[in-house]
Parts: structure tokens; sequence; C-alpha cells
């Protein structure tokens, strides 16, 4: 193994203060580097300056606060600053969705890489954690060297980032694996040096090329969405069957090989990173002569955004067939638990859906309303839990909160005007509901549950035939 701790540190520079490269900066100052945050944008440094985590990530302001006093993170919106501080500078600024394609827009990974380059003198590594089509590290390395003072002294290297929002702190010091996308022994050295004590606690490290360390990222996250969709595939087809989706996956769960994690049926997957990841891989296989390889990630998507319509039709079912004039209390705004995130958020589509068709819609979600409320003004906020529920004729839970996951049936329905809710995320009790007097309706679940002891009659009929 190659020289971990003994290993002068490099001092950092994280370019890019957003949700990947506020918590990288914020991990690695606690881990005992000296961190130097850019970004252009003065509002988010002013904000991280004064001790402030400019989003919801559990955890990481009371790090942020440490980590201030210690001096070691600082912030400024200078890149020659960051030039002259840093030896190891990490880009981690965004890739969203381009305006009218599937690709992902560059603009930013190219602006950072080309605005540090200018300023950077000598011997430098610039990291790109962005997630990005496989060739732009090679791209990004060519015009490097051609462009900066320092030319092939400033090398750049690849080294994708996997953290979830929610627990973003555990995945950034604690993470399952490191990949190093490297093109030569001295990258290597100095991303061992940059991550030694998170190596040191015995983290695997894969260690690549720039091409496949950028199709890992984006290989990891068509294979979530996949097994995410796949599930929820099962949901349809349980759906025209009267079989139960939620049993299934626990039935499959059980398989070590398959595994239950990101198998849960449901509303599907929204956020700012895995709907537009696959659709920026497929678009880029197909530039590659390969689309036909990953054109099942298509029908991914597709998979995925037909919940969010089925999900209206859901509780256009439970409240007569119209939704004309019908209150809906919708819970949960986020894209998932534990954050504030409503990009490409299914709660959030579903709401607007539900108001677009005539329903009387209003949200409540524990931590997003503010950036809901920007997005979508036209839909109804409530403060509460109680106040959303208050007089609905239909419940939808559409982000797994445990706040939503806690009430208590029975005390819902004294709020109600009408005990119907939809579990849009198979996180809810439903004989619990049913119990309490609630129509409880979900996915890929049967709306009549007496086929649900019928199946276990079966079951029983068997093991006794067995005896
Ligand atoms: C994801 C990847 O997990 C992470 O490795 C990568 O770095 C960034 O993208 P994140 O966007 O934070 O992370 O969310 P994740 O926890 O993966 O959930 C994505 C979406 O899938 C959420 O909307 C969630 O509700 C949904 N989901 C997840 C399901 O519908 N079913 C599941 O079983 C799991």
């Amino acid at each position: 193994m190659v020289t971990t701790d003994t290993a002068p540190r490099p001092r950092l520079t994280v370019i890019g203060t957003g949700y990947l490269g506020a918590t990288h900066a914020i991990c690695m100052a606690s881990l005992g580097y000296d961190v130097l945050g850019v970004d252009v944008d003065r509002r988010k440094i002013e904000a991280l300056a004064r001790g402030e985590v400019p989003f919801y990530e559990p955890g990481l302001a009371e790090i942020l606060a440490s980590v201030t006093t210690s001096g070691r993170l600082r912030f400024t919106d200078s890149f020659a600053e960051a030039a002259a501080f840093g030896d190891v500078h990490f880009v981690c600024v965004g890739t969203p969705q381009a305006a009218g394609s599937s690709a992902a827009d560059l603009t930013y990974v190219d602006a950072a890489f080309t605005e540090l380059a200018s300023h950077v003198t000598g011997r430098a590594l610039l990291v790109g954690k962005s997630t990005v089509p496989v060739g732009t590290a090679e791209r990004l390395a060519a015009l490097v060297a051609g462009t900066s003072p320092a030319g092939a002294a400033a090398e750049v290297a690849w080294n994708p980032e996997f953290l979830r929002e929610g627990y973003a702190v555990e995945d950034t010091l604690a993470p399952d694996r490191l990949v190093f996308g490297i093109s030569s022994p001295w990258a290597e050295e100095r991303l061992r040096a940059a991550f030694a004590p998170v190596l040191d606690r015995g983290t695997p490290l894969v260690t690549t090329d720039l091409r496949t360390a950028e199709l890992v990222k984006v290989a990891a996250n068509a294979f979530l969405a996949t097994k995410i969709s796949y599930i929820n595939a099962m949901a349809e087809v349980c759906e025209a069957t009267g079989a139960d989706v939620s049993l299934l996956a626990t039935a499959l769960s059980y398989d070590s090989r398959i595994g239950g994690r990101f198998l849960k049926p449901g509303l599907g997957f929204g956020g700012g990173c895995l709907p537009k990841d696959i659709r920026a891989f497929a678009h880029r296989a197909e530039e590659l002569g390969v689309g036909q390889a990953v054109s099942f990630l298509r029908e991914v998507d597709a998979i995925n955004r037909r919940r969010r319509t089925r999900t209206v039709d859901l509780v256009r079912e439970l409240t007569g067939g119209s939704l004309e004039g019908k209150r809906v209390a919708v819970l949960g705004a986020a894209f998932k638990p534990d954050s504030d995130d409503i990009r490409d958020a299914p709660a959030l589509d579903v709401a607007r859906m539900l108001h677009e068709a005539g329903a009387i819609v209003t949200v409540y979600d524990p931590a997003a309303m503010d950036n809901a409320r920007r997005a979508y003004p036209d839909l109804a906020y409530a403060p509460t839990l109680a106040a959303a529920v208050d007089n609905a004729d239909a419940v939808a839970m559409l982000t797994e909160w445990a706040e939503f996951r806690d009430a208590y049936p029975a005390a819902l329905g004294e709020l109600v005007a009408q005990r119907r809710i939809v579990d849009g995320r198979h996180a809810l009790d439903a004989d619990r509901y049913r119990a309490a007097g609630w129509e409880y309706r979900a996915l890929g679940r049967p709306a009549d549950p007496r086929t649900v002891p019928l199946v276990q009659d079966v079951r029983d009929r068997v093991r006794a035939a067995e005896v």
C-alpha cells in the first residue's frame, strides 16, 4: 500500500459550495485538513462563513460549528486565492439536465476548471467530483494542460461522489468505497494523502483510469434507479392481478443475491441525481454509438413517471371518480425524507397534478416548505400536519417522514372529513389504518385486504399438505 498518513497533508480547496461541495469542505476540515471553500455566489459563502448551512442536512451544522472555531475552514470567491492556497483542488459544481435536452449541462464544470487552471502556476491536482458524461475528464485534462500557466504540471483526476442526501456526513466520512480515476502515480499519491484518514479506516479503494471513474458513478445511479423501477414495474403487474407488491418485495428481499435495499415500491425516485443522471447516461451512450446497451434506462424513466400519474389516479378513485373541488392533504414535498430538496420531487409533481385536476390541495412538509412555496406558489400550504389534514376528503402521504409514519391513525381520523388515505411510499401500517376506519390504498396492493388472508390460507394449506 502507498503511504497514507505519513505523507505531508495537502492543502485542499473545494470549488462549488452547493450540497456536495459544502459537505465535502466541512467534512474534510473536520478530518484535520486546511480547506478553502470557493464559490461565485457570495451569499452562499457568507452564510457558510457565519456558520450557517444553507440546506437541510442532519448533523452538518454541528460539524461546521466546530471547524469554524478551529480556523481550518475558510471561504472565498477568488479563484486566484484558491490556486495560490491549494495543492489538491476538488471541483464540486452542479451538472444539471440541459434545457430542452436529456444531456448534462457542463457549463459550470467547464467554467470551474477553466478559471482555476488560468490561475494555477505550479504542480497541482485538479480533481473532479461532479457527475459527468464519460470522456469529460480527458477533455478537461487537455484543456487544463493547454491553458494553465502550469502547463502539464496541472493534472486532472476524477473522484466520483456517492453521497446520499440525509446521510451526507456519514457517506463522506465513512463511505462504502473510494474511487480514484487517475493518470499518474503522483495523482494517486496526492489523493491517498487527501483521503488518508478515510483510507486508514479500511475503506475499500478502487483505482482506475479517468473514463472508468466517470462511468462508476453513472453506472451506480443507473443500477439504483433500475432496481426501484423494477419493483415498481412489478407493482403494475400486481395491480393488474390483485397480487400484493409489498409482500412480493419482502419475499424477494430475503434472497441475498437480490437484497431489500432500493426495492421499496411506491411513488418512485426523484431528486437532483437519479432522474437526470439516467437521462444523461442514455444520451451519452447514444453519442458513443452504444445507445442500445442502455436503452432500458428510457423504460426505467417511463415506469418512474407512470407512478406519479397512477398515484393521482388512486386519489381520484378514492374520492369517488372526480377530483374537482375535493380537499386533498398532501403530506410531503421533499423528494425524500430528511431533506429539504425539492428537485424533481415526486410528491410535488403529484400535488401539482392533483391541483390541475381541480382538487383543493394543501401541502405540509417538515423541512421543505420554503422551497416548495417558492417553486409552486399556486398550491396551499399548512404549517402543521394537523392543519394540513383538517377537513380533508383524502390524504396522500407522498414523502415518508418519520412524523407521518409515527402519526396515530385514530387521532388523524378525528381531523379529516373522510378517512381515506393513499400511502404513496408503502410506509404506513395498513392494518392499523384499516382498524381505525380508514380506506387505505397503496400502489400495487389490493384495494380489498381480504385477498391477503386468502393468500395466507393457500400457504397454510400447502404447509399442512407437506406435513
Ligand atoms: C442518490 C444516490 O443514492 C447517491 O449514491 C448519489 O450520490 C446521488 O443520488 P439521493 O439523490 O440523495 O442519492 O437519494 P436516494 O437515497 O438514492 O433516493 C433517490 C430517490 O429514490 C428518492 O426519491 C427515494 O424516495 C427513492 N427511492 C429510494 C425509492 O422510491 N425506493 C427505494 O427503495 C429507495
